[in-house]
């Protein structure tokens, strides 16, 4: 290959920057020259395409987002938007395609691959860890970083107020942030969708606590498990204590990168390089243990990765 294009896609997620530095610089140093897609597949459709040199991607590996900006773009739903695509590549003599993104933009990245034959490798980058064919995604362990930072700073009012906090982290339909969030905020109750729970046997719990003399409650709920608005309501309906529901939002997917999403981004952003001109299309490249492992996209879209039991038993086992 002489000529490889890479993109950002989905949500944004920190260490982004640091996937498209690792494939800029590696592509280079084989001699291949990379083109970056701007603004994910809406981009690509467009044809908003530029060169990239290794000084395009000088001092971004600390920095939040992604340079090359991206998109939901619901044209690419479309099998005729598919093969536009494709189109476009081939016609800048791009022969290799490296996205970088989620479970959504894999998806896109497998049918485009299973139609055209086109050579794509999915870099999973989003803070929701949904994606199999890697334990992390890129931009997760910032998340939750962030996540636990927020959750340190309202434990001093829940603290001093002696209040219930119910606070409601994102992930779509996974659990994999509000799980890592609750274990290491230390919360009294982790909501999950992958996991049953029941909010009367929590107000059971949290009146027991309380006649114990406990006086304030973190419990985290993941998005796709419900809203913390109603749940908030509801514990303050049936347990008479004083609740407040915070909505951490989008602060989840801003900020500096954390050390081990650089690694990971660096890692993965290089071996993706590496493993499309040795040949390898049609996979994602992640980290699974210690190892860089490539799983083709058709198994990653056809499995559905579940957050580790054991942990979620962990944050029930040591609250009290
Ligand atoms: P993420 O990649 O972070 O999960 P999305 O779910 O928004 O984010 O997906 C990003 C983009 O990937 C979508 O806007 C769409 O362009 C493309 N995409 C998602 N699902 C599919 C699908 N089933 N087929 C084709 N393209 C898809
Ligand atoms: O996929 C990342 C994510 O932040 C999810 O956790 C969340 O459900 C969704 O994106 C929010 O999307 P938007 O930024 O389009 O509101």
């Amino acid at each position: 290959m002489k000529k490889i294009a890479v993109l950002t896609s989905g949500g944004n997620a920190p260490g982004m920057n640091a996937a498209i530095r690792a494939v800029v610089r590696s592509a280079v140093a084989w001699g291949v020259a990379v083109v970056g897609v701007q603004r994910g597949y809406s981009g690509l459709l467009e044809g908003d395409l530029r060169e990239m040199d290794v000084t395009s991607v000088s001092g971004i590996i600390n920095r939040g987002g992604t340079i090359l900006r991206t998109s939901r773009c619901p044209a690419f739903h479309e099998a005729a938007s598919r093969a536009r695509a494709v189109e476009v590549l081939t016609a800048r003599g791009i022969e290799g395609l490296i996205v970088i993104g989620g479970s959504g933009s894999s998806q896109g990245a497998y049918h485009l691959f299973a139609e055209t034959g086109f050579p794509v490798l999915v870099v999973p980058s989003t803070i929701d860890n949904d994606v199999a064919g890697c334990d992390y995604s890129i931009g997760f362990d910032t998340a939750v970083h962030t996540a636990v930072e927020c959750i340190d700073k309202i434990r001093d009012t829940a603290d001093s107020h002696e209040r219930i906090f119910v606070i409601e982290v994102m992930g779509r339909e996974a659990g994999f942030l509000g799980l890592e969030t609750a274990l290491a905020g230390g919360a009294e109750a982790a909501l999950l969708p992958e996991f049953p729970w029941d909010l009367e046997e929590l107000c059971r719990k949290i009146s027991a606590w309380e006649q114990r003399g406990k006086r304030s409650f973190i419990i985290v709920v993941a998005e796709g498990a419900g809203s913390a608005a109603e749940i908030s309501a509801h514990i303050a309906a049936h347990t008479g204590a004083e609740t407040r529901a915070t909505l951490l939002g989008h602060l989840q997917r801003g900020g500096i990168p954390t050390v081990d999403d650089r690694i990971l981004a660096s890692r993965t952003g290089a071996a993706a390089v590496q493993a499309l001109l040795e040949g390898a299309k049609g996979q994602t490249v992640g980290v699974i243990g210690r190892e860089v492992a490539l799983t083709p996209l058709d198994q990653v879209c056809r499995t559905k990765k579940k957050p580790d039991p054991e942990l979620f038993a962990l944050v029930n086992s040591l609250a009290c």
